[in-house]
């Protein structure tokens, strides 16, 4: 495994592959290298083969952070993250520094103006800017035949998919399936900044997602089944919520009503919410303490299907974004 930390030495090692029309696969990533993380780059080696090559790029993204102590507390762990890309048979690391990656003049940034408008593009504003413009860097960069990003992190792998459709990028988008802990939490960086306690406050996330999605599918309305989660988020004490919204799982919008579920359920329908649980200061704290994003996914037929992927009809969604100190955002299938 070899590591740079300047776009000229990645490059140089790229372009023999480039040459030999290799297959190259990229997993971005910001460090604090998890499970979660491990199974990316494991899918990454896979799809990629013996002769193609596995690029991981850590690099905490300054232009996506819309808060300044949430940047400066991201967890950092650059010995344990070369382990973990060794372990799981990564060719090349690319670890930039800011001002390497970035250009002090630089003037111009990607921006998604539909599926961004809600959930986190709504609460955390220009993150998926910040999320865009990097991207388009690193797909100029590596040039990956492919890239693979985490299920967990829903609307962002739906705005990526846009992303390289409108900007003709030539690359294959792959989604990795979500990895937890034994609680259901699902890996996240963000999740070392949790205490024990939070870690067990976070579990009502996945409890309020799994109680909205019966309901839901059951026929209640769209504002009982929104009431009910917040309902028991509430009684963990001190929560807040942040959002909490029913919405399209392609479009993102909000619904108003739960007409027909089988129906909608067939175009797809996502449940998103936000809550605080205490132990932060919320003030300054409100971006980076967004925890426990969750998707839960049935397909009515008993077969799965990708997630994401395009013209497939996906049955019933629901995502939940949860603040507890830090962040995290999932998305779980139920086979
Ligand atoms: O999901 C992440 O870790 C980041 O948003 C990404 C995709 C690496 C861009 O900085």
């Amino acid at each position: 495994m070899q590591t740079f930390s300047t776009k000229a030495q990645l490059k140089a090692a790229l372009l023999k592959h480039h040459r030999k029309h290799d297959h190259v696969v990229l997993v971005p990533t910001m460090g604090a290298l998890h499970d979660g993380h491990r199974a990316l780059l494991e899918q990454a080696r896979k799809l990629a083969g013996e002769d193609g090559v596995v690029v991981a790029s850590i690099f905490v993204n300054p232009i996506q952070f819309n808060n300044s102590s949430d940047l400066q507390t991201y967890p950092r762990t650059p010995e344990k993250d070369l382990e973990v890309c060794e372990g799981a048979g990564v060719d090349y690391v690319f670890s930039p520094s800011p001002e390497e990656m970035y250009s002090g003049e630089r003037s111009i940034t990607v921006e998604e103006s539909f599926l961004s408008a809600t959930l986190c593009g709504a609460s955390r504003p220009g993150h998926f800017s910040g999320v865009c413009t990097v991207l388009a860097k690193l797909f100029n960069l590596v040039q990956p035949t492919d890239a693979i990003f985490g299920k967990k992190d829903y609307q962002q792998l739906a705005i990526i998919r846009h992303m390289v459709r409108d900007l003709d990028f030539p690359v294959h988008i792959h989604g990795a399936e979500i990895v937890r802990h034994g609680n259901g939490l699902a890996y996240s960086s963000r999740n070392a900044r949790l205490t024990a306690e939070q870690k067990e406050q976070a579990v009502v996330i996945r409890k309020a997602m799994l109680q909205a999605r019966d309901e839901f599918r059951a026929g209640t309305d769209v504002r009982t089944v929104k009431e009910h989660a917040a309902a028991m988020i509430g009684a963990v004490p001190g929560t807040r919520i942040d959002y909490l919204e029913i919405v399209d799982a392609e479009t993102m919008q909000p619904l108003e009503e739960n007409r027909n579920p089988a129906l909608m359920a067939a175009a797809g329908t996502v449940i998103a919410l936000a809550v605080s649980i205490p132990g932060m200061s919320w003030a300054t704290d409100k971006i980076q303490a967004l925890t426990g994003s969750d998707l839960t996914l049935k397909v009515s037929t008993g077969q799965t299907v990708a997630l994401c992927a395009g013209a497939l009809a996906i049955a019933l969604a629901v995502i939940a974004l949860v603040s507890v100190s830090t962040a995290q955002r999932g998305i779980r299938r139920i086979e």
